[in-house]
């Protein structure tokens, strides 16, 4: 298959693009290398452009036969959503949209579309299935849940065929060693307490250990990097099968908590963690958990690296990686 990657050099576009590489797909990545690396595409065909510009989409459909398209390129910041949003809706609605007008007019009907657990908003209750209310609280969350159902009515009318796979908290790293996440600004919790501790920042700061939560702080499902692409594979095999559009929940089913993460991070680096508590975070559940058993019946799904304590094993060989190019000669 010839598998448009858009956002392939992005931290789990990258490693789609490997995994694809892998398993012997001719890859075109596309990418605007504003929050990705030229040299996190390891291989394959390398466009740099822009989903905001038409015409670029439009020569890249009419010179390859494109046979699916992979949607990896957004801005994922919640709390730069509250304040930024024209930048979500910009980024992560409209672009989609010039994404999927090049897709129908050059006939290419299959789409993967990276979606959120944020489209839930305050869960009702977890885990959280495919059935759950879908109240997304920030312009991120509802620019993701915009395009689902965008992506609903272009199968009724159009029908182009996606696949929406909704992560909770993408973590870890390549298991060679090879990709991993580079942020720039860094939020997240996992890459954060590693940077903690390979002394890259002074300390982690917890925001917030007064949640309904055993230990105070939050409780998050966090699912490997690997995991979500092989979901990714899986998802574009059944859809050329079966020509079905469809949603998925992607998590292992099991949260842990910030302090959980810290201590597990304390027992894998075997280096001390400067732990700081702040207030809330605003916008911040007490708990997200998926009930991923519909990816796991129908995808087939089944997850590599479930355990926590190998999720941050790959995701600290990738900090101490990046610690030694920080330190190498430029
Ligand atoms: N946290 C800290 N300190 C930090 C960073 C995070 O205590 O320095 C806490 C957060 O408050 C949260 C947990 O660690 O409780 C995880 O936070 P992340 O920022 O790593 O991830 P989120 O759960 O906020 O966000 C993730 C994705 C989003 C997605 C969301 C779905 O990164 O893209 O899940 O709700 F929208």
């Amino acid at each position: 298959m010839n598998v448009l990657v858009v956002g392939g050099a992005g931290y789990i576009g990258s490693h789609m693009v490997k995994m694809l590489l892998g398993e012997r797909q001719h890859v075109i990545t596309l990418d605007n290398l504003s929050g990705g690396y030229r040299d996190a595409v390891l291989g394959g065909e390398f466009v740099e452009g822009s989903l905001a510009d038409r015409g670029l989409l439009h020569s890249l459909f009419a010179l390859r036969r494109i046979d699916a398209v992979m949607h990896f390129a957004s801005f994922i910041q919640v709390g730069e959503s509250m304040r930024e949003p024209a930048l979500y809706y910009q980024n992560n609605l409209a672009n989609s949209l010039n994404l999927l007008d090049a897709m129908r007019s050059h006939g290419c009907n299959r789409l993967i579309f990276s979606s959120t657990a944020a489209i839930f908003g305050e869960p009702d209750y977890v885990p959280i299935d495919e059935a759950h209310p879908q109240l997304p609280i920030n312009p991120y969350g509802v620019s993701k849940w915009m395009v689902e159902r965008i992506l609903r009515d272009y199968d009724s009318a159009y029908g182009l065929k996606s696949v929406c796979l909704r992560y909770f908290n993408a973590c870890g790293a390549d298991p060679e060693g090879l990709l991993g996440e580079r942020h720039v600004p860094e939020t997240h919790l996992i890459p954060l307490v590693l940077q903690a501790a390979s002394g890259r920042v002074d300390a982690i700061r917890i925001f917030g250990d007064d949640y309904p939560t055993p230990d105070g702080t939050c409780v998050r499902d966090y699912v490997h990097v690997e995991d979500l692409c092989s979901a990714h594979w899986l998802a574009l095999n059944a859809l050329q099968k079966s020509s079905r559009s469809a949603a998925f929940n992607l998590g292992n089913g099991q949260g842990y908590s910030v302090r959980q993460v810290i201590d597990t991070a304390h027992e894998v680096t075997g280096r001390p963690i400067e732990v700081i508590v702040e207030p809330r975070r605003s916008g911040d559940p007490a708990r997200l958990v998926a009930d991923a058993r519909h990816a796991v019946d129908r995808l087939n799904w089944k997850p590599q690296h479930a355990d926590l304590q190998t999720i941050i094993e790959h995701a600290w060989q990738w900090e101490q990686k990046m610690v030694r190019i920080a330190a190498s000669p430029a």
